[in-house]
């Protein structure tokens, strides 16, 4: 069993078979591992061990054969319908290697587009406006997509993820696409973001990134293991 605070990430023993014509594939064989509100955490492993499958069980994207994903008070894998639908929205938000963004609205159009679908309390420029700010573009508001830089869309997607004030914010190779600097300034805007109290999770291959968060985790045979440096990986940084 395992014990963490009330607004942590919790996954517990989770299983992931995925059926192939040679049977079951195994991928995820009782994985656990927690996170609380302030960390940010890097996930490595080679390519195919799992990565993307974990982040999207523990989005709800994807459901797990067995075990469990709690975030706070929240029973993740017990959700359906509406509960599932609020979680979705509200509580956790993704980020791509891919930015996602739409090329016909700007950047605080595209930011403010996941509140539209919640409750209208008018403020969702104003709450807009101040994460474009939080992660250092408030200046390109008004720009498209295409006028914005690789690592300005990636700002965007990062403030669009969180506009309905999701407390995790699951992060798949969001540097894939971004040269060294630009990665590594990413990487320094999430950990900022953890630091007020989003969970962060980020999935890369880039050992110099991974360093730059609080602690790393490998997925290696379907589990996770503390992520001890380079040496551990051998997927090419
Ligand atoms: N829908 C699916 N059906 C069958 N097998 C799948 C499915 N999705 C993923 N897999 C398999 O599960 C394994 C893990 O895939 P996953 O995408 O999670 O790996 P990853 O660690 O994210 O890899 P990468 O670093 O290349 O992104 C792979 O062997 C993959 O082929
Ligand atoms: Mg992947």
């Amino acid at each position: 069993m395992v014990r963490e605070n009330e607004r942590g990430l919790a996954v517990e023993d989770i299983v992931k078979e995925y059926e192939t014509p040679a049977g079951p594939h195994r991928v995820l064989d009782g994985l656990s591992m927690t996170a609380q509100p302030g960390e940010a955490v890097a996930i490595l492993g080679p390519s195919g061990s799992g990565k993307s499958t974990l982040l999207n069980i523990i989005g709800s994207l994807d459901r797990p054969t067995s075990g469990r994903v709690r975030l706070g008070d929240t029973a993740v894998t017990d959700l359906d319908g509406t509960g599932l639908a609020s979680y979705r929205a509200n509580e956790v938000g993704f980020i791509f290697q891919d930015h996602h963004l739409l090329p016909q609205l700007t950047a605080i159009e595209n930011v403010m587009l996941p509140s539209l679908a919640a409750e209208d309390d008018g403020k969702g420029e104003d709450r807009a406006r101040e994460l474009l700010g939080r992660v250092g573009v408030a200046d390109r508001a008004d720009a498209f997509p295409a006028r914005l830089s690789g690592g300005e869309r990636q700002r965007v997607a990062a403030a669009r993820a969180l506009i309905n004030g999701a407390r995790l914010l699951l992060c798949d190779e969001p540097t894939g696409n971004l040269d060294r600097d630009t990665g590594r300034n990413l990487v320094t805007m999430l950990r900022d973001l953890s630091e007020d109290g989003v969970i962060v999770l980020m999935v890369t291959h880039n050992h110099e990134q991974a360093t730059l968060l609080d602690r790393g985790l490998l997925l290696r045979e379907g589990r996770l293991v503390p992520w001890k440096g380079a040496g551990e990986d051998r997927t090419p940084a």
